[in-house]
């Protein structure tokens, strides 16, 4: 039996998790507020917030664990990538807290760590190799053939903005507030999702792209505001929903299309936009129909967390792969 404790700052979400073996102790997870008024993450401002937040987020973590800080086995942090200022006030605290208490440390990659929270144990069947994930965050948009924990293929990826950075950039154009993600997602239940066509670009094999749609999003806004000030303000349900519909209608094709052609029968989806319900009940419809296994992960995964850097840094113990207190953090 081992104990991980495990450590997320790569972004605007500082984080502390303990694991037993594969088992969730503790998950402590503290936003940051702070970069709502600025539309985006600041940079400075957030890796100031996570210097605020580590000790009492790593604190929280261990207390609600039940454990001593003695009994930790390793220390798991994610080295990259994200923000250098973020990723470097929890990569300086994972060495400085482990070397105090004289135990490995363990570098994740925080995409993969994305991937392998489905590997927690929940008492719920876990995926097994080889299965596609799409990956879909703020940063990435891939989708990966899992041949094992640790070998992911990449088959697609986008070749421009990420699907999370398209959808938060709608957002931004409607004016609809930061992240705009959770917030399209809840307006748009109450829209039509085919009041409005938005093409999707022509892109070979598995690749996406999401630019040229935010573009024409931002066009088609713009001549309709022209003859209607009040445009977005009275039709903002359905454009939220007709965005929606297209991106997520996008990102499935590209996902059941890869599955079939690499006979694969189970599909999971992974990061922030996973949190999507229309992308989840898209998943599970398609998965249904081909009598596919749908991975699905419970929200509090969907979003940064330390819980999955656990899971990443768990298996990377069991494999004897120990980071050197020298590693730098990496961005991309
Ligand atoms: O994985 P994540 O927390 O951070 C990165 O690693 O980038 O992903 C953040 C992204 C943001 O773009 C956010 O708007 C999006 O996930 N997101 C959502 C939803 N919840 C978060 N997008 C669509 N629907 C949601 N419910
Ligand atoms: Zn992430």
């Amino acid at each position: 039996m081992s104990i991980i404790l495990a450590i997320e700052s790569s972004c605007d979400d500082t984080s502390a998790a303990v694991l037993r073996d594969d088992m969730l102790l503790s998950n402590v997870i503290a936003s940051q507020k702070v970069h709502e008024q600025y539309g985006g993450v600041v940079p400075e401002l957030a890796s100031r917030a996570h210097e605020q937040n580590i000790i009492p987020v790593v604190d929280g973590a261990i207390r609600e664990a039940g454990i001593r800080k003695e009994e930790i086995d390793a220390v798991a942090f994610t080295r990259g990538p994200g923000l250098m200022g973020s990723l470097m006030v929890g990569v300086s605290f994972a060495k400085s807290f482990a070397q105090a208490l004289g135990k490995p440390l363990v570098e994740v990659n925080h995409l993969q760590a994305h991937v392998l929270s489905h590997f927690i144990n929940r008492g719920e069947p876990i995926p097994q190799f080889p299965f596609i994930c799409l990956l879909v965050s703020g940063g990435h948009t891939q989708i990966l053939l899992l041949k094992s924990h640790f070998e992911m293929e990449i088959l697609g990826q986008t070749i421009d903005d990420a699907a999370g950075e398209a959808i938060d950039k709608a957002a931004k154009i409607m004016d609809l507030g930061y992240p705009g993600g959770p917030i399209i997602d809840r307006l748009a239940k109450e829209g039509n999702a085919d009041a409005f066509k938005f093409a999707t670009p022509q892109i070979a094999g598995y690749d996406y792209s999401f630019s040229g749609i935010k573009t024409s999003f931002l066009y088609f806004l713009r001549d309709r505001l022209k003859e209607d000030p009040e445009f977005i303000e009275k039709h903002k349900a359905d454009l939220c929903a007709s965005i929606q519909k297209t991106i997520v209608g996008f990102l499935m094709k590209k996902t059941e299309r890869a599955a079939i052609d690499r006979r694969v029968r189970q599909v999971a989806i992974a990061g922030g936009v996973s949190a999507n319900s229309l992308l989840r009940s898209e998943l599970q419809r398609i998965c249904d129909k081909h009598h596919w296994q749908a991975f699905i992960p419970p929200f509090k995964f969907c979003t940064d967390n330390a819980a999955m850097v656990g899971i990443a840094g768990y298996f990377k113990y069991l494999k004897g792969e120990f980071a050197d207190i020298s590693l730098p953090p990496y961005t991309r």
